[in-house]
C-alpha cells in the first residue's frame, strides 16, 4: 500500500489509455476457424450471449474479477518432484468425492446455448466427475436436471430463498425429494441489480422484490430442511468469520460474477482479506470461490490460500453452445491446465499447495 502514491501519480497517464481486453487475445479463434469445418462455430446470438457475458453497472467488477488473478505474481519452487502431482487433483466437498477442486457454478438459463440445456451440464459434470450446482432458475425443473444424474452422481441445488416461508418448504422439499445433497443458498442478491448491457436486449435480471436474508432466517431455515445449507456470496472476512461463528459448514466467497454489486470485490480479493485477518478460517469452514477462474494458474491463487474448490460460470455456459461435448471439453483442459500449472510452479501436491507460491505484493497499476 506504501506504493500507492507514486504509483498513481506514474499510472494517472497510462491508465486512461489502457484497453480492457474482455479475454486476452490467445488466437483461439483462429485456431478454432482452422480445424473446425466452416459453419460449425456456436451461432449464439447476440441476445444470448449477451445475457451470459453481461455484468452489472460499469462492468468493473466483471473487468476485476478476470483482471485480480495477474496482479499477483508466482514465485515458482524450482527443483521438485512433482511427477505425481496429477494425483492430489481428485478432492472432496463437503464430504463427496470428486475428481478436482473445481465445479459447475450455478447459472440460470442454459437453453439459451443449448436446446438440452441443462441436460448437458450434468451429464458432462458426470463424465468430468466434477460437482454441478443447478440453478433455480434453470431452465429446466430441478426434478428433470436429477432424473438426468448419474446413479452415484452428487448435485447440490443453487436457491434463492423468497420471504414467504410457505414457498421456501416447498423449495426445501422439492430438493431433498430429488436427492440433490445440499443447498446452495445465494445471498449477494437481496435488490435488482442493473444490468445494462443485457438490459438493451430485455435479458436483465428478473428480482422483483426486496428479499430478507438475515441470520435469523438462516437458523429458521435449518429447521426446514435437513440438507445442510451452504451460504454463496460472501464478500467480505467479518461476513466469513460470522458464518464460522454460526456453524455454517461451507461458504462460496463470490461476487456473483460481477453481475449484481458493481464495485464488489473479487473472491481472490476475499480470500486474501480473511487470509490476512486469519488464515486458519480456512481450516474452520470449506471456502469455495467463484468468479474470472478462466486458466489453471487462476484458480491456483484461490487454492494457495486455502480455498478447497473453484466454481466455473460462464465458461461452461459458452461451452454448452457445443452440447455436452463443449461442457467436458473445458473441465478437461482445465484439469490439464491445473496439472501442468501446479508443475510448473512446484507444487507436487495441490492438497499441499501453500501462500508462499504467491507474492501477494500486487504489482501494476493498482497497488
Ligand atoms: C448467465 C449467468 C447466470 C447466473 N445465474 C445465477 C443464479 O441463478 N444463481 C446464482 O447463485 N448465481 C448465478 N450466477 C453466478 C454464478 O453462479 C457464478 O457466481 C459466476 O458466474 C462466476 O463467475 P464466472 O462466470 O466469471 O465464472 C450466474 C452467472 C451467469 C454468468
Ligand atoms: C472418498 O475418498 C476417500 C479418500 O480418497 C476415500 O477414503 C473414501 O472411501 C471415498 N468415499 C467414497 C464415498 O467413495
Ligand atoms: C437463444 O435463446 C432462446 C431462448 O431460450 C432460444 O430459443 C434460442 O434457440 C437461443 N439461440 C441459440 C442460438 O441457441
Ligand atoms: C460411478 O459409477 C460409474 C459407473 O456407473 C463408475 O464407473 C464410477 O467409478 C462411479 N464413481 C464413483 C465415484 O463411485
Ligand atoms: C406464499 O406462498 C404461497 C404458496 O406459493 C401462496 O399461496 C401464498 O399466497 C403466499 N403468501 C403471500 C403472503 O404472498
Amino acid at each position: 500500500m506504501r506504493y500507492s502514491l507514486i504509483t498513481a501519480t506514474l499510472a494517472s497517464g497510462v491508465f486512461a489509455a489502457r484497453p480492457f481486453l474482455n479475454e486476452p487475445d490467445t488466437g483461439i479463434v483462429d485456431a478454432l476457424g482452422a480445424s473446425f469445418p466452416v459453419g460449425s462455430l456456436p451461432d449464439i446470438k447476440n441476445m444470448n450471449y449477451t445475457y451470459y457475458r453481461n455484468g452489472a453497472g460499469g462492468e468493473w467488477s466483471y473487468r476485476n474479477n478476470l483482471e485480480v488473478y495477474n496482479r499477483y505474481r508466482f514465485k515458482p519452487r524450482m527443483m521438485v518432484d512433482i511427477t505425481k502431482v496429477q494425483d492430489s487433483l481428485p478432492t472432496s466437498i463437503l464430504g463427496h468425492n470428486f475428481s478436482a477442486p473445481f465445479y459447475i457454478s450455478p447459472c440460470a438459463r442454459a437453453d439459451y446455448a443449448h436446446p438440452e440445456a441443462e441436460i448437458n451440464l450434468v451429464k458432462g459434470a458426470a463424465a468430468a466427475g466434477i460437482l454441478y450446482i443447478p440453478s433455480l432458475y434453470s431452465h429446466l425443473p430441478m426434478e428433470t436436471i436429477a432424473e438426468n444424474a448419474a446413479e452415484n452422481q452428487t448435485l447440490f441445488a443453487q436457491l434463492y430463498i423468497p420471504n414467504n416461508d410457505t414457498q421456501t418448504q416447498t423449495y426445501f422439499d422439492r430438493a431433498e425429494k430429488a436427492g440433490y445433497k445440499a443447498l446452495v443458498w445465494t445471498i449477494d442478491s437481496p435488490g435488482d441489480a442493473s444490468r445494462q448491457r443485457a438490459a438493451r436486449f430485455d435479458v436483465g435480471s428478473s428480482n422483483v422484490e426486496l428479499t430478507r436474508n438475515t441470520w435469523e432466517d438462516l437458523e429458521k431455515y435449518r429447521s426446514m430442511t435437513k440438507l445442510p445449507i451452504i451460504l454463496k456470496g460472501v464478500q467480505t472476512a467479518a461476513v466469513a468469520k460470522a458464518a464460522i461463528e454460526h456453524k455454517v459448514p461451507a461458504i462460496v466467497l463470490s461476487n456473483h460474477g460481477g453481475r449484481n454489486l458493481d464495485g464488489s470485490p473479487s473472491a481472490l480479493e476475499v480470500a486474501i482479506e480473511m487470509y490476512q485477518e486469519d488464515p486458519t478460517m480456512f481450516q474452520k469452514i470449506e471456502v469455495y470461490a467463484d468468479g474470472g477462474v478462466r486458466y489453471g494458474s487462476d484458480a491456483l491463487r484461490l487454492l494457495a490460500l486455502g480455498v478447497r474448490a473453484v466454481g466455473i460460470g460462464r465458461p461452461f455456459m459458452y461451452a454448452n453452445a457445443f452440447g455436452q461435448p463443449g461442457v467436458e471439453k473445458v473441465a478437461q483442459i482445465l484439469k490439464g491446465e491445473l496439472i501442468g500449472d501446479s508443475a510448473n510452479l512446484g507444487v507436487p501436491d495441490l492438497k499441499k499447495i501453500d501462500a508462499e507460491v504467491v507474492n501477494w505484493t500486487p504489482n501494476g497499476w493498482y497497488s
